[in-house]
């Protein structure tokens, strides 16, 4: 037998997508170095020292064919699809605008919207908190990045999901029929947009102070991003800077209904509230894992992974290792905040989300307003799980309260 045959893992089987946890420990396990075939040959690390590890040694694990399982052209991608030297030129270009002085000073913004939302919707008793907040709230924020009217939000988000489900799939972008009508859209708005905000700069016109100006003003030895590469970031961004975000909320509220006393805790002492968004990141981390492909032969755990293979870095499985964590199990807001940032949700190594202060600062007022706003906050009925195989959460998540 060989370890592969003691655990039957496929990112797209009904038994992972039930129960992630169990089928990471019993990879951490049985066979730390995963081959699956299914729903392509590629290989899974789930210890926290191998994710970790790895992540750091950026010139073994490349991210230049891109973080899905799919091989992208590389050259094409920026940041999450691109190595030294051309990502840390790209990084410190975009860094500026995600800083937490940058974020910070959107404070006051974010608290009108999260409470508008809330506050719009509180006496109804009842509804889905992924539509009515989770959603809305990263959606709404990509909007004012990206420059784009807030109307769109809902267009935007039957985008996200198919392009988000794409990760895992052999084809892709050209993956079925939903997911290549999502890009098709997304072409044609975000390429009329672009141009035209190409054409302002062109023009030299008072331009927006936003992140697509800075995209496309940027200067590299002389050099500006292309428009595809602007396309490419774009797209990235409302994927990465959203679904993540409407999940880190939906998972936060669905653990605190799950337990009523850590739900009393953080509301009895609201200095909990960042405890609870970090343990809810380690606890159900919104994005299972990404690829990455090796450029050298690696042997791993007795496990021979050839060049230029696939090799899915479970973020997921890292941050429930009972090697790097006490009780990792359990699901526990008292844990140190200083410990708990260590998790590997946002990343690790050299493309470490660069939203992360933007999303923590999300869910922070996010449950802000919903103690404010929304008391005894409990279910209504059961949720839905998010169709992405790479990602965790729901879709739907009926709530009531009185
Ligand atoms: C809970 C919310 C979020 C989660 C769980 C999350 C997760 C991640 C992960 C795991 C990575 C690493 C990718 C890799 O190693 O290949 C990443 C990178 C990135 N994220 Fe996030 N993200 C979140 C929110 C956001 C937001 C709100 C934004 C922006 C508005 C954002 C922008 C980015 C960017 C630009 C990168 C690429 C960094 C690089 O390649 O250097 N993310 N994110």
């Amino acid at each position: 037998m060989t370890p592969n045959d003691a655990v039957a893992f496929s990112l797209l089987s009904d038994a992972f997508q039930a129960d992630p946890p169990a089928m990471f420990a019993a990879m951490r396990e049985k066979c730390p170095v995963h081959h699956a075939n299914e729903p392509a040959p590629h290989f899974s690390l789930t210890r926290e020292v191998d994710v970790g590890g790895s992540l750091r040694d950026d010139a073994t694990w490349s991210s230049k064919f891109g973080p899905g399982l799919a091989f992208g052209e590389p050259g094409t991608g920026v940041l999450v699809s691109s190595d030294p030297p051309a990502h840390t030129a790209e990084r410190l270009a975009i860094t500026r605008i995600f800083k937490p002085s940058a974020i910070e000073a959107m404070e006051g913004d974010i608290r009108r919207l999260v409470y508008g939302l809330v506050e719009g919707f509180k006496d109804r008793g009842r509804g889905d908190l992924v539509a009515d907040l989770g959603m809305p709230v990263p959606l709404t924020i990509m909007c004012w990045m990206l420059g784009t009217p807030v109307e769109d939000i809902e267009k935007f988000r039957n985008w996200v999901l198919p392009m988000a489900e794409a990760v895992a799939y052999v084809g892709g972008r050209q993956a079925n029929e939903t997911v290549i009508n999502a890009y098709k859209s997304y072409g044609e708005y975000f390429g009329a947009h672009i141009r035209n905000r190409m054409e302002m700069v062109d023009a030299d016109d008072t331009l927006p102070d936003d992140l697509l100006t800075r995209l496309l003003t940027v200067e590299r030895d002389g050099n500006r991003l292309t428009f595809q590469q602007v396309m490419g970031f774009c797209q990235f961004l409302l994927v990465a800077g959203s679904a993540t975000t409407t999940l880190l909320i939906g998972n936060v509220v669905k653990r605190l209904m799950e337990f009523p006393d850590q739900f009393e805790m953080v509301r009895n002492n609201r200095s909990l509230i960042p405890n609870a968004i970090e343990e809810s990141l380690r606890f159900d981390a919104p994005v299972h894992g990404l690829f990455r492909t090796n450029t050298c032969p690696v042997t791993l755990h007795g496990v021979d992974i050839p060049v230029d293979s696939k090799v899915l870095m479970m973020f997921g499985s890292a941050n429930r290792d009972p090697a790097a964590w006490d009780r990792p199990d359990e699901f526990d807001i008292t844990r140190d905040l200083t410990t708990l940032k260590r998790h590997a949700a946002f990343g690790v190594g050299i493309h470490y989300c660069l939203g992360a202060p933007l999303s923590r600062m999300e869910g922070i007022l996010a449950l802000e307003a919903i103690l404010d706003h929304l008391p005894r906050l409990r279910p209504d009925g059961p949720p839905t799980h998010v169709r992405a195989p790479v990602l965790k959460g729901f879709e739907i998540l009926p709530v009531r309260w009185d």
